[in-house]
C-alpha cells in the first residue's frame, strides 16, 4: 500500500477502529481456547474490542492463523489483518542454545543464521512479529533472565543485537521467511537491584547510557521493526510511562521511528509502581510516553476513546500510534496479503529440518566452554566411561523460553552416546532427580515430574556410585533445571541443587576421574564442582542438538571453542560482578598489597572463579607480547596492535584473540578494560597466524563529561589475549 493510501485508510477509520489498534489481545480469544467472556472481561476487553484488535499474542500454526485472519478480515470495517506475534527466543521447533550459550560463540554471524531459522519456521507458522532479541546487559547472575541475554559486554552484545535483527528480518519484512524483530527491554532491565526480577533499576544516567544503551542502539540501528518497553523504573519512572526515556531518548536521541510495544501488561504496572493513581491516568503516561500498542490490558481500550472525547489525550497521539502500527503491516505486506507466509505445506517440510538441526548442533558445540580440564578430556577411545547424572536421560534442555519447541524433538545425552561408537563400552545411570525433594518451583504452569521416594532415591544414588566405581571415568551430567532460569527465577543460591552436589561427592570419592557437564542458563557458583572434577564443561540450555554437540565434544570430534560472555563468580557475595570495572581510588592488586585499606574482600577474591572471554582448549595457543606499528597517533588517524598466534599443541583447535582497552585518564572515568574487538583463529598444531587489530576513533570514544561520544587526548593501553583477565598489553597516545 501506498504511504497516501495509508494516510487515507488512518484518516478513514473512526476513533474506536484506531484505538483498537493499540490492544494486543491473546490470540486465544479468537480460537475459543480462552471463555470468550471470562478472561476476556477481566482484562477489560469487549467483544468488540477483540474483533477489531490490532495484534494477537500467543496463536500459532498456519492452518490456524490463516482461518483466524480470514474470518478476523470478514467482519473488520476496513480490511486491516492482525499482527500475529509469539516470544521465538533462541527458535521456534528447532531449539538453539539459550543466547547466553550463543554469546559464548562469540560469532555473531551464526546467530544470524540461528535467528533466520527460527524466522522461517515462525513465519511459515504464521507469525508476523518475534519479541526477540533480548539485549539487555546483564551482570547479576541472581537474575534468571540473563539466560536471555547475551552477556554483560556492551560491545559484543551490540554485534549481537544487530545480528539477531538482521537474521530475523533479512533485507525485506515482505521477502518470504521473514519476520519483525522486537528489541527488548527498554531499558535497563537487566540492572534489577540485588537480581530480583521485576525489581527497581538503579543506575547512574551516565552508566545506563554508556553501557546499557548501545546494544539497543545496535539492534535499532539494524531496522528492528520494535521496541518493547521495560517492567523496571528508569530514574524513578517506570519505563512504560517515562516520557524522557521513550519520547527524548529512544525516538529523539536513538532514532528509533518504529512500534513502540509494552511488555506483558505494564502499563498496568505503573500503578502498582505508584507512579498512577487509576487505569485512565496510567493510559495517559503510557500514550504521552509514545507507548503504540498495549501488550494484554484493557487500560488503552477502556480509556482512550473517553480521553480523547473529554479532550486530556489528543486524538493527534492516537493517530501518530496507528500509524505507526498500520506502517508495520505494510512493511510485513499484510495490505497485499494478510497470511504471509502461512503455509501447511512449507511448515511440514522446513520444522526440524535436517539443515536446521545441523545448525542447532553446531551453534550448541560452538556454545560450550571448558572451563578445566586437567586431561580428563576428550575421552580415550576404548575406556570404559559411566554416564551419570539427572541430565543423562532427561529430554529437556531447551531452556524455558521454549515453549513450542518439544521435548520429544530432542535426542537424550544417552542416546546420542548410543548412537555413536562410545555406546559400545558405556553405562548410564541418573544418580538422582534434578531437582531434589526439597526445591520446588512453585506457581509454574508445566507440569513438574514425581519426586520418587525416599528410597528410590538412595538406590539410584548407590547405583550410580557402583557404575562410576566400575568405570575408567565418568561422565557426569548435571546442573541447573530448565525451569530454575529464565522469567521469574531469580536465586539467591547461584548453585545447582543440593541433591546433585551430593552425587557429585559420592561419586567424585570412588572416582578420580569426572568430567562434569553443566548445563544451566546463568553463570553459577562452582567452585567445589571446579574442585572435585577434572574437568568441567559449561553446555547452557543448548537445545534441540545438544546432545549430539555434546558428544561432538567430548570424543574431540569439536575441540571446545566457546568463551564465557558473562563472568562466573566465586561466589555469590560478590554479584553483580563483571570484568569492565571501574577502578577505585583504591584498587586492589591481588598477592601484591597488603595494605588493610583497599578495595577488596577480607574473605574472598576480587577476581571472578572465571572471568569474561575465558574458555580453554583441548589444544594450547602460544600469544606472543602485542606490537604497535607505532605508538602515538592524531585524531582522525588509526594504528594497529598485533600479535602472533601459534597452536603449541597436539590438535587442531580455534582461539578467540580479545582485544581491550584501556584509557588512562579521561573526563570521566574509564573501566580497567573494554573489549573492542576480537577474532577467532583456527589453526592445525605448530601453525601460526599474525592478527591484527585497527584501533581508531571507533574503538577510543565513550560518552564524555559533556555527554558526547567523542575519544580524548592521553595515554591508553591495549591488551591482546585469550581472556579479559589478560596482561599483554601495550601503550599508545591519542594526541
Ligand atoms: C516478558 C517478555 C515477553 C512477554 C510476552 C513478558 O512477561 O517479560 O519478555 O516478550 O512476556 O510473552
Amino acid at each position: 500500500m501506498t504511504e497516501q493510501k495509508l494516510k487515507e485508510l488512518l484518516q478513514d477509520m473512526t476513533l474506536e477502529e484506531k484505538v483498537n489498534q493499540m490492544l494486543q489481545v491473546a490470540g486465544g480469544f479468537f480460537t475459543g481456547d480462552m471463555m470468550a467472556m471470562g478472561p476476556m472481561a477481566e482484562k477489560g476487553f469487549t467483544e468488540e474490542n477483540v474483533s477489531k484488535a490490532g495484534s494477537a499474542l500467543g496463536a500459532l500454526g498456519a492452518e490456524k492463523l490463516k482461518k483466524i485472519q480470514k474470518e478476523f478480515m470478514e467482519k473488520h470495517p476496513h480490511k486491516v489483518p492482525l499482527l500475529f506475534m509469539l516470544d521465538v527466543i533462541n527458535g521456534l521447533k528447532t531449539v538453539f542454545p539459550v543466547p547466553l550459550g550463543q554469546g559464548a560463540t562469540f560469532e555473531p554471524e551464526l546467530s544470524e543464521r540461528c535467528a533466520q531459522v527460527a524466522a522461517k519456521e515462525a513465519a511459515v507458522s504464521g507469525l508476523h512479529v518475534t519479541f526477540s532479541p533480548m539485549v539487555d546487559l546483564v551482570r547479576d547472575a541472581r537474575w534468571g533472565r540473563v539466560m536471555e541475554s547475551t552477556g554483560e559486554d556492551p560491545y559484543l552484545n551490540s554485534l549481537f543485537s544487530a545480528a539477531m535483527v538482521r537474521g530475523y528480518q533479512g533485507e525485506d519484512l515482505r521477502e518470504p521467511y521473514h519476520v519483525a524483530a522486537c528489541v527488548k527491554h527498554f531499558a535497563g532491565y537487566g540492572a534489577p537491584t540485588a537480581g530480583r526480577d521485576y525489581n527497581t533499576v538503579e543506575l547512574s544516567r551516565h552508566t545506563f547510557k554508556e553501557f546499557y544503551l548501545p546494544a539497543y542502539q545496535a539492534g535499532i540501528d539494524a531496522g528492528a521493526a520494535l521496541v518493547m518497553t521495560s517492567f523496571n523504573t528508569v530514574d524513578g519512572v517506570p519505563a512504560t510511562g517515562n516520557r524522557w526515556l521513550m519520547r527524548d531518548v529512544l525516538r529523539g536521541e536513538m532514532g528509533f521511528d518504529g512500534v513502540l510495544i509494552s511488555d506483558w501488561a505494564a502499563i498496568e504496572e505503573i500503578i502498582y509502581h505508584g507512579y498512577c493513581a487509576d487505569r485512565k491516568e496510567a493510559a495517559v503516561r503510557a500514550v504521552q510516553a509514545g507507548v503504540d500498542i498495549d501488550m494484554m490490558t484493557g487500560i488503552y481500550s477502556e480509556n482512550l476513546c473517553n480521553l480523547v472525547r473529554d479532550g486530556k489525550v489528543s486524538e493527534a497521539l492516537v493517530d501518530e500510534a496507528v500509524y505507526r502500527i498500520l506502517e508495520l503491516k505494510n512493511k510485513l505486506g499484510l495490505f497485499e496479503n494478510p497470511y504471509k507466509d502461512a503455509d501447511e505445506e512449507k511448515e511440514k517440510e522446513v520444522i526440524l529440518c535436517s539443515a536446521h538441526r545441523e545448525l542447532a548442533r553446531e551453534a550448541a558445540r560452538k556454545s560450550f566452554v571448558l572451563l578445566k580440564n586437567d586431561g580428563a578430556l576428550p575421552l580415550v577411545k576404548g575406556k570404559k566411561v559411566a554416564y551419570l547424572g539427572p541430565y543423562v536421560e532427561n529430554r529437556n534442555m531447551m531452556g524455558s523460553w521454549s515453549i513450542v519447541g518439544e521435548a520429544k524433538d530432542v535426542t537424550t545425552l544417552k542416546e546420542a552416546v548410543m548412537e555413536r561408537e562410545e555406546g559400545k563400552d558405556a553405562v548410564f545411570g541418573p544418580g538422582c532427580t534434578l531437582l531434589g525433594g526439597e526445591m520446588k518451583l512453585e506457581g509454574f504452569t508445566e507440569t513438574m515430574e514425581e519426586e520418587p521416594s525416599a528410597q528410590e532415591c538412595q538406590v539410584m544414588l548407590e547405583e550410580a556410585v557402583e557404575l562410576a566405581k566400575g568405570a575408567d571415568m565418568v561422565v557426569l551430567a548435571l546442573g541447573e533445571h530448565r525451569l530454575q532460569s529464565g522469567e521469574a527465577t531469580s536465586n539467591a543460591t547461584i548453585q545447582i541443587p543440593k541433591v546433585q552436589m551430593e552425587l557429585l561427592r559420592k561419586v567424585c570419592a570412588v572416582n578420580g576421574n569426572v568430567a562434569v557437564v553443566l548445563f544451566s542458563g546463568r553463570p553459577l557458583d562452582i567452585r567445589e564442582i571446579s574442585e572435585k572434577a577434572q574437568a568441567v564443561l559449561q553446555v547452557w540450555m543448548p537445545g534441540t542438538e545438544g546432545a549430539r554437540a555434546i558428544m561432538d565434544v567430548l570424543s574431540g570430534d569439536y575441540n571446545p571453542s566457546g568463551k564465557l560472555p558473562m563472568s562466573f563468580p566465586y561466589c555469590v557475595g560478590q554479584v553483580p560482578v563483571h570484568y569492565n570495572e571501574y577502578s577505585t581510588g583504591r584498587p586492589h592488586v591481588e598477592g601484591k598489597d597488603k595494605d588493610r585499606f583497599r578495595s577488596k574482600y577480607l574473605d574472598i577474591p576480587n577476581e571472578p572463579l572465571y572471568p569474561f572471554g575465558y574458555g580453554k582448549s583441548y589444544t594450547r595457543f602460544a600469544i606472543s607480547p602485542v606490537e604497535m606499528d607505532k605508538e602515538r597517533m592524531k585524531k582522525g588517524e588509526t594504528l594497529q596492535a598485533s600479535v602472533n598466534v601459534k597452536n603449541v599443541g597436539d590438535v587442531a583447535g580455534t582461539e578467540t584473540l580479545q582485544m581491550y582497552i584501556r584509557d588512562i585518564a579521561a573526563s570521566v572515568v574509564r573501566p580497567v578494560k573494554e573489549l573492542k574487538g576480537f577474532r577467532k583463529v583456527t589453526l592445525e598444531p605448530g601453525q601460526e597466524e599474525k592478527v591484527c587489530f585497527e584501533i581508531g576513533d571507533r574503538q577510543l570514544r565513550f560518552l564524555t563529561e559533556n555527554d558526547r561520544w567523542e575519544s580524548e587526548p592521553g595515554e591508553f593501553e591495549v591488551f591482546v589475549g585469550a581472556d579479559s583477565s589478560t596482561v599483554n598489553g601495550a601503550k599508545f597516545w591519542l594526541e
